[in-house]
Order: structure tokens, then sequence, then C-alpha cells
């Protein structure tokens, strides 16, 4: 494949395993450095030596999403070094143990809520002056089909991934007149540790594969990639447009 992404930083967050990991490997396949983070270090270290295996960059960044000054100092260190951001992948997510709402812990909403929510908007606020810096900034959050479908003692994340939903939507049209692009990706039940968490006696036959979710969660993030305000949905293949009232 051409490494159309050569030159390109492309900041993935929950790479040391599953969905981010496999999105940081096909990014760097196309060319991009990747700036990778999680808190497992030994997870980072896999990926680094797969991303060099394969010919490509990553510079290793063990990090608790909840750690907001860390973020902030991330984007001062990325900021130093490259003048800019190409793309942001916020995939960092985590799923809490099925519960009934009025039985939720504080401490476990609260963590919750600092990852798959808050965190994302740290993201955002302290890079948005880097990704205004590229040509061709390009945001991918990740969410889920919980936060359309939300059931019984799935609360916690579902609305997590709305919240995630509407801040991608809402940052989508503010930076519409800038060159960052902004967009939602929904994997679909993908082969992961969240997964087998979530679901311990799932049939893996019918799981989606992290380095297939990987290939057009990629597309997304590329110069080309126009689009802005969407949602890809892997289950169907295909980039939906939110209904808005007429
Ligand atoms: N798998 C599915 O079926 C599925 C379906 C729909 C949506 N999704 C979404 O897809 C994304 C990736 O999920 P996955 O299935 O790949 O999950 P996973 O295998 O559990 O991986 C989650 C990643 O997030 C990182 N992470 C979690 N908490 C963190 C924290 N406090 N600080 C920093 N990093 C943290 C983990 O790294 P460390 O533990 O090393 O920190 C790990 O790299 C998530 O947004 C998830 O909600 C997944």
């Amino acid at each position: 494949m051409d490494k159309l992404l050569s030159n390109r930083i492309a900041l993935v967050t929950g790479a040391s395993r599953g969905i981010g990991y496999a999105a940081a490997i096909e990014l760097a396949r196309r060319g991009a450095h990747i700036v990778a983070t999680a808190r497992t270090s030994g997870g980072l270290e896999e990926l680094d030596d797969a991303i060099k295996a394969a010919g490509g960059s990553a510079t290793l960044v063990p990090l608790d999403m909840k750690d907001t000054p860390g973020i902030a100092r991330l984007a001062d260190a990325l900021r130093d070094r490259y003048g800019r951001l190409d793309i942001l992948v916020g995939n960092a997510a985590q799923l809490n143990v099925s519960t009934p709402l009025s039985h939720i812990e504080p401490k476990e909403w609260d963590d919750l809520i600092a990852v798959n929510v808050t965190a994302n908007w740290h993201l955002l606020r302290f890079f948005e002056p880097l990704l205004l810096a590229s040509d061709a900034g390009r945001v991918v959050l990740v969410t889920s089909g919980a936060a359309s479908n939300p059931r019984a003692y799935g609360a916690l994340y579902a609305l997590s991934k709305a919240a995630l939903d509407a801040m991608g939507r809402s940052y989508a049209d503010e930076m519409a007149a800038t060159p960052v692009r902004v967009n939602l990706y929904t994997p679909g039940r993908t082969h992961t540790q969240m997964q087998f968490k979530a679901f311990p006696g799932v049939d893996p036959a019918i799981l989606h594969q992290p380095a297939d979710v990987a290939v057009t969660l990629a597309d997304m993030c590329m110069p080309g990639f126009n689009e802005t305000g969407k949602l890809y949905d892997h289950n169907q293949r295909k980039l939906l447009s939110f209904q808005r009232p007429v």
C-alpha cells in the first residue's frame, strides 16, 4: 500500500490492546507516526514491536485518561516537537459490570464518565490548536451502538457513549469552517477484552476482528476523507448521517 499518511502524526488513545492497538498498526502501515497512549506499558511495548516490524514508528506514552494534567503535558510535548496533530483517535474507554441504575456506585459512575466522556473533551480542548495547525486534521471518536440502544443494566456505558456522540456532533459543527473533520465510529461487536467482559460466553465466530475494524476506522483519518459530523457503522459498513429535525 502507498504510504499515504507519511509524515502525518496520529494520536491513538487506548492503544495497548483491542481496537486501538489494531487502529495504531493500520495507521502506521499507511505511514503515520503513532503516538500511542494507555496505562499498560507492556501492551504499548508490544505495539511498538509490531509497528517497527512493519517498518513504522511510534512514540509510547503511558497515560491514564483520568490524568488531565498528563493530557495537557502530552499536548505541550507534541506542540513543541511537531507543531501540529493530524489525526486524533479517541478510542480508550471502560465498560462497567451490568448493574441496575440505582445500584451503580458513585465512584464507578465518576470513573467511567471521566474516561469515556471527560477525557475526550480534554483531548479536544488541549489538542484543538494542534489539529487546526494541520492542513487536514482528522478526529475519530469511537462510540458504540449502545448510545442509541440503551438496555436494562447497561445505562452507564450507554449514556457515556450518547454523551460522546453529542460532543462529537457539536464539535463537528463548530469545526465545519476549518480543515478539521470530526466523525464518530461504531465498531459493532468486536473480538476484544471488552467484548468478552460484557459477554463471557459469546461465540467468537460472530465477532468482528479488530484488524478489519481498523481498516475502515483508518479510512476516516485520511486527508482525503472530507465528511464531517457522520457516524460510520461497521455492522452496516456504511457512513450514516444523523437526522436533524427540520
Ligand atoms: N469490542 C467491542 O465489541 C466494542 C463495541 C462497541 C464499541 N466499542 C468501543 O471500542 C473502543 C475500544 O474498545 P475495545 O473493545 O478495544 O476495548 P479493550 O480491549 O478493553 O481496550 C480498551 C483500551 O482502552 C484503554 N483504557 C481503558 N481505560 C483507560 C484509562 N483509564 N486510561 C487510559 N487508557 C484506558 C485500555 O488500555 P489500558 O487498560 O492499558 O489503560 C485499552 O487499550 C472503546 O471505545 C469501546 O467502547 C467496542
